[in-house]
């Protein structure tokens, strides 16, 4: 077979490398990809490399698979999926995994994904949506708890504010309605009721009918170490999380996977790809924060080391609607990643410097280094992005996996790098559910 998958980070890398073991794949490629997508494609002597098209080129990522050939094409990021390439590809009857563009809204668009919660009784935070800026305040000076303000569109992760008071929430609204800081993005605004727990992110496939959980993984956003600092794309993550068990995982099913997908499929949405479910485990119980259409980022570089089976058939029988007949197979162990960021990240950062001691972290028993910002510069990987490596473990136990992880780290180096030192933290701690902000 042959694979083209769609972006650039270390999700993308991850997908590479647990596709390229599959005995199907003869070819792989990656658009545009990065420096460790180009290596491990020439590594195992597969067909294929990176293909300089930027993901969001609907167009010529069409043509470029119809005219190689292209047997299966697996989607990362969530921008291609909202402007509808599922939809492209399958009018031109080539093998794509993800949601078409009516279920990408599940993502896209926070007013869509609350009111259908709402019509499916899925457990979410009260809240309401505004167009008016007047009606918004309104609602914002009778609200009588505290509340979170949400850009309705994609705002690459920046369009929510948890204000810490009435005054800070009124600006959010401003910003997003009035000064359109967001754009589009923010035309309609989401106000939702503030929860408070430990977060969780589940990952779970999807035929469109039949949906699987992936092992549950523990995302950390904030910048710095004890969840300070600005949020970012993320800056690690392990999987499994200890203290959810396997009721609570079938509770989550129950409540949240099983009916979001038979909802979207009454609907004439029938969905096909990853629904992730960005949740807050409250002391009420798991309710949802966010829908994703997609693999989570960093979560997929922890929770597909951990899968056994072949990607590549679980995907191509979630394309032809089999899932049920297929049994996903996890190693008992557990897995951690930890983001080398650089200087300035999340804000303006420097690029082009270059990265020691690849090898040396590579070659450590159990680790892997996934690229996310990266780019070949002769003999040399350079920087090329905010959020650079991916360093990642796999052991028998998690205090093991961060142990390994951070020897890894240890042996590479580039100017400005920065990381968090204590991934994994939450989970050594966390006893049950509630009291803080795990992730
Ligand atoms: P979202 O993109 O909707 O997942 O929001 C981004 C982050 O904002 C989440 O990971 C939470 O940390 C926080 N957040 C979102 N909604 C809420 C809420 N209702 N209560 C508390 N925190 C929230
Ligand atoms: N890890 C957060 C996301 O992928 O949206």
């Amino acid at each position: 077979m042959k694979v083209l998958i769609i972006g650039s980070g270390g999700r993308e890398h991850a997908l590479a490398w647990k596709v390229a073991q599959s005995p199907l794949v003869k070819g792989l490629w990656v658009a545009p990809g990065n420096a460790g997508t180009e290596l491990l494609v020439e590594r195992r002597g597969l067909a294929g490399g990176n293909v300089p098209l930027n993901a969001e080129n609907v167009p010529e990522l069409l043509d470029f698979a119809e005219t190689l050939g292209i047997d299966l094409t697996i989607v990362g990021p969530e921008a291609p999926l909202a402007l509808g390439i599922v939809d492209a590809f399958l009018r031109r009857k080539l093998a794509i995994f993800g949601p078409t563009q009516a279920g990408a809204q599940i993502e896209a668009s926070k007013a869509f994904a609350k009111d259908f919660m709402a019509r499916h009784k899925i457990p979410t935070a009260r809240f309401a949506v505004f167009e008016d800026y007047q009606q918004a305040v309104d609602y914002l000076r009778q609200a009588d708890f505290p509340v979170v303000v949400k850009a309705s569109g994609l705002a690459a992760g920046k369009g929510v504010f948890v204000p810490e008071d009435r005054a800070r929430a009124e600006k959010a609204l401003y910003e997003m309605m009035v000064r359109r800081a967001f754009g589009e993005a923010g035309e309609q605004v989401v106000i939702e009721e503030r929860l408070y727990g430990q977060e969780l992110s589940v990952l779970a496939l999807s035929d469109g009918r039949t949906v699987v959980p992936l092992p549950p993984a523990q995302d950390y956003k904030r910048a710095f170490d004890g969840d300070q600092g600005p949020n970012t794309g993320g800056m690690g993550a392990y999987a499994p999380v200890p203290f959810v068990s396997q009721e609570l995982l079938q509770e989550i099913q129950r409540t949240i996977l099983q009916p979001a997908v038979d909802g979207l499929r009454k609907e004439g949405i029938p969905y096909v790809g990853v629904l992730y479910a960005g949740l807050m485990l409250t002391a009420q119980g798991p309710r949802v924060l966010e829908f994703n259409c997609r693999f989570g980022d960093p979560e997929t570089q922890v929770v597909l080391p951990l899968l056994e089976s072949d990607l590549v058939e679980v995907i191509q029988a979630c394309i032809a609607g089999r899932l049920k007949d297929v049994r996903l197979e996890f190693r008992p162990a557990a897995a951690v990643t930890v983001v080398l960021a650089s200087r300035g990240y999340p804000g303006p950062y420097d690029k082009g410097m270059v990265i020691q001691g690849l090898e040396r972290a590579e070659a450590l028993d159990s680790v892997i280094v996934f690229h996310a910002g990266t780019r070949r510069a002769g003999q040399d990987i350079v920087t090329n992005g905010g959020r650079v490596l991916n360093v990642t473990a796999v052991a028998p136990s998690l205090p093991e996996a961060v142990a390994r992880a951070y020897e890894a780290v240890q042996h590479i180096s580039f100017e400005g790098m920065h990381y968090r030192r204590d991934i994994g933290q939450s989970a050594l701690q966390a006893v049950g559910t509630g009291g803080g902000d795990g992730a």
